[in-house]
């Protein structure tokens, strides 16, 4: 790497040299117009990243202002996406270099948590990024959702006016649920989303659903529902479509209640797209995120960090009433040793067990394992949407 190479804000004159690495980094296409008009409120808030040669830019990334649920509460989280380095500079250290400066600038921001979605695991695990969950769209015959009923819910339509009851209604459940991993979207998004004449969108008291045509059927972008008969009535009505659409795809995790509802199985062959967490702040991740109100825990800590050097020391990681806290402590001998990686995929709910047999996890009382996997566990975490 020469030193001529160096992270910069992307300015607006840079935008056509940036396209033109995207055409050649994910293939021809795309609404140049459109993704300008993106591209600079990415960039207005210092949230699209480039290297530079010289005055030549040779690769970017932009991060998405999004929010993302952890036990139940939800805390600001940096969505890195767009990562591209123009081919005649790749592997030489340029996406690394870039990825840096997306972590740092995540710390700038106060986003105590940064996720993606990869396209190789190698380069974001060198930065510590680690599985952290997954997004699953699972086929359902359609005439199976449209006898599931709920015929005494109130269903309306609903349109782009709706967009922050969806965001009240969807915090509402994950709230109670405790739920880990979906994303909260701006509402200027939402309102896209719900805009869109190719979405149709239909709410209840207690939940909604989006859903659209696909190839072959109809999908499910997400259905959030407070109660069994506003599930059954939701379900029912995409699967009202069954004359016409023989197949539901719905982007749910494995363990949502319409895999009970349902007659027959989901086909056994979903799909699985996993996406990547790092902790940017590690004392704020842990302060923001909620816990079980059962667990009381008290364990040493040792991280190692050595792209956020703000989150390596020593620790005492300690959690009750349902609230955590990471703080400064001496070196212990039973600490428990994480690095980027072992604490991204500990926060995501990894088992220690997985941890420690995946060399992620070392030290650390044994006894205090059970602990730590009921603190972090709870529902498995997913996503309903990319970025
Ligand atoms: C992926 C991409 C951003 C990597 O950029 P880069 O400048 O080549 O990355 P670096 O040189 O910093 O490589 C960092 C590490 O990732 C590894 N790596 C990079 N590309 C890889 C690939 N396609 N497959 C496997 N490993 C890869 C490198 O070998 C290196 O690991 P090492 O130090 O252990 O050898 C670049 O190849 C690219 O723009 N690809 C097309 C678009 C894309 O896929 N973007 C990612 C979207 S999530």
């Amino acid at each position: 790497m020469t030193d001529a190479l160096r992270v910069v804000d992307v300015v607006e004159e840079q935008l056509e040299a940036v396209w033109g690495v995207r055409q050649r980094s994910f293939g021809p296409g795309g609404d140049k117009d459109e993704w300008r008009k993106t591209a600079l409120e990415f960039l207005r808030d210092g949230r699209y990243l480039g290297v530079v040669d010289g005055d030549q830019l040779v690769a970017a990334a932009r991060i998405w202002p999004l929010e993302q649920w952890w036990g139940g509460r939800k805390l600001p989280m940096g969505g890195v996406a767009g990562v591209i380095v123009a081919p005649e500079y790749r592997g030489r250290g340029v996406g690394s270099l870039l990825m840096r400066g997306v972590l740092e600038r995540c710390a700038e921001k106060g986003y105590p948590l940064s996720a993606l979605y990869p396209a190789t695991t190698v380069l974001y695990r060198h930065l510590g990024y680690e599985f952290g969950g997954a997004k699953y769209r699972f086929a359902f015959p359609a005439a199976d959702l449209r006898v599931l009923g709920g015929k005494g819910v109130a269903v309306r339509k609903a349109g782009k006016e709706d967009a922050q009851l969806f965001l009240d209604l969807a915090s509402k459940l994950h709230e109670t649920q405790r739920t880990n991993g979906p994303l909260v979207w701006p509402l200027s998004e939402i309102e896209d989303w719900l805009g869109d004449e190719e979405n149709f969108a239909y709410v209840a008291e207690d939940g909604f659903v989006v859903y659209n045509w696909t190839d072959g059927g109809l999908a499910v972008g997400e259905l959030i529902a407070g109660s069994e008969q506003t599930a059954r009535a939701l379900w029912a009505t995409v699967g009202s479509g069954a004359s016409t659409a023989r197949t539901v795809y719905a982007v749910v995790p494995p363990t949502d209640p319409i895999h009970l509802l349902a007659e027959h199985e989901a086909e056994s062959d979903p799909s699985v797209i996993r996406w990547m967490l790092r902790l940017v702040d590690a004392p704020a991740a842990i302060a923001q995120r909620g816990f079980p109100a059962s667990v009381v825990l008290d364990v040493a800590v040792r991280l190692e960090d050595a792209d956020l050097p703000a989150n390596a020391g020593d620790w005492r990681l300690s959690i009750a009433d349902g609230a955590g806290t990471l703080t400064a402590a001496e070196p212990a001998e039973d600490a428990l040793h994480l690095g980027a990686r072992g604490l991204a995929a500990l926060y995501a709910g990894t088992s220690m067990a997985a941890l420690r047999a995946g060399g992620l996890a070392t030290g650390g009382a044994a006894a205090a394992d059970p602990a730590l996997d009921t603190a972090f566990g709870g529902p498995a975490s997913y996503m309903v949407d990319d970025f």
